[in-house]
């Protein structure tokens, strides 16, 4: 039995925040965004509106283009970096509870921009395993919620959304999901990290004044790390699977910053029209950034039944992770 990837949705929230909006919030042009990441702007999910609320209307959608029914899917799993409550009840339980799922395993991940291909590494040997059918995976990110609009140099990048897929059976191999590759290393963990509200830095009256709630990063060196993570992440899992680079139909980056989707995509010679670049209208939403780039990919009929996508993230922990995938889900139609 192989995992075949079935369908794709996203949830896009209404609210658009502009880098002009930016400007007039803390000392930066919509010039040196531009310039620097790609991004002209993010969405903002509403005050009432939690994480699991977006993964929710993402999984309806995904949902809603598979084969199956919501009483056919036998585990629920989120990644998450801004997850409802902090530690219980979790994120992905919260989706269940909204799409109406009872008595199967839920839970989250947390491994920040990479949690969509952890995520497929998990169903992926779930269901190869025979221990589970039909997988919703979620990537879902109210990031607003842990960031500090005071911030310039991590407010301009971040916003909200996410996207969600079904992972069910299949014994057909050309349909099957090729290989998942997933890493972590620790010792890079500072440099971007959200220090307060877990046991290192309870939530206590002096860690919120020092907003150790938000997150903080040293973009620059993360940026470094990442280019050439990202690249070779590639490279691996191309050579172990003996894929040539022009039998990719579409190359799906994180979308963190436009420069890095575009030095990785130039080394590896993938022509721009089978890159999904979304950064510029949605900026790093960072689990939900890669299903959300997917998504618009198979709306706009870019992504089609049979189709090689190769997936390729990068973030916090350090964790990264890559993916070789046929898209086994029915066309996009209106
Ligand atoms: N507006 C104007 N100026 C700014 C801003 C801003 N928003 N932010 C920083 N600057 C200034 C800095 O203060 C600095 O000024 P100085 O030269 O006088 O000291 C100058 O601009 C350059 O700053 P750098 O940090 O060196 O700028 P850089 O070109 O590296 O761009 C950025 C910053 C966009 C954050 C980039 O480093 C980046 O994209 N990093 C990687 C992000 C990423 O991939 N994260 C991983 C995934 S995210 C996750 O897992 C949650």
């Amino acid at each position: 039995m192989y995992a075949a990837f079935r369908s794709i949705g996203s949830y896009i929230p209404e609210n658009i925040l502009t880098n002009h909006d930016l400007e007039k919030m803390v000392d930066t042009s919509d010039e040196w965004i531009v310039k620097r990441t790609g991004i002209k702007e993010r969405r903002i999910a509403n005050k009432d509106e939690v994480t699991s609320d977006l993964g929710y209307k993402a999984a309806l959608q995904a949902i809603e283009r598979s084969d199956i029914s919501v009483d056919e899917i036998d585990m629920v799993v989120c990644a998450t970096l801004s997850p409802d409550y902090l530690t219980m009840p979790s994120t992905a339980a919260m989706i269940s509870q909204k799409l109406g799922i009872k008595n199967v395993m839920a839970f989250d991940i947390s491994a920040a921009c990479t949690g969509f291909v952890y995520l497929m590494s998990l169903a992926k040997s779930f269901v190869e395993s025979g221990a589970k059918k039909n997988i919703l995976i979620v990537g879902a990110e109210k990031i607003s919620s842990i960031i500090d609009y005071e911030d310039r140099s991590t407010c301009i990048l971040f916003g909200d959304g996410a996207g969600a897929a079904i992972i069910g059976q299949t014994e057909d191999k050309n349909e099957a999901i090729i290989d998942v590759l997933a890493s972590a290393n620790g010792n890079f963990g500072e440099l971007l990290i959200t220090p307060g509200g877990g046991s290192k830095n309870p939530i206590r009256e002096d860690n919120v004044k020092d907003k150790l709630q938000y997150m903080k990063m040293a973009g620059n060196e993360v940026f470094k790390v990442a280019v050439k993570t990202l690249t070779n992440d590639v490279i691996e899992i191309l050579a172990k699977n003996k894929i040539d680079a022009s039998e990719v139909d579409m190359f799906i980056p994180h979308q963190a910053n436009y420069r890095i989707v575009e030095a990785v995509r130039s080394k590896l010679n993938f022509p721009i029209e089978k890159t999904a670049l979304t950064v510029a209208k949605y900026g790093n939403t960072s689990s939900a950034s890669i299903p959300m780039a997917m998504n618009d990919m198979y709306e706009s009929g870019r992504v089609k039944h049979g189709d090689l996508m190769l997936l390729d993230a990068f973030g916090g922990g350090f964790t990264w992770g890559s993916a070789l995938v046929r898209f086994a889900g029915k066309n996009f139609t209106k």
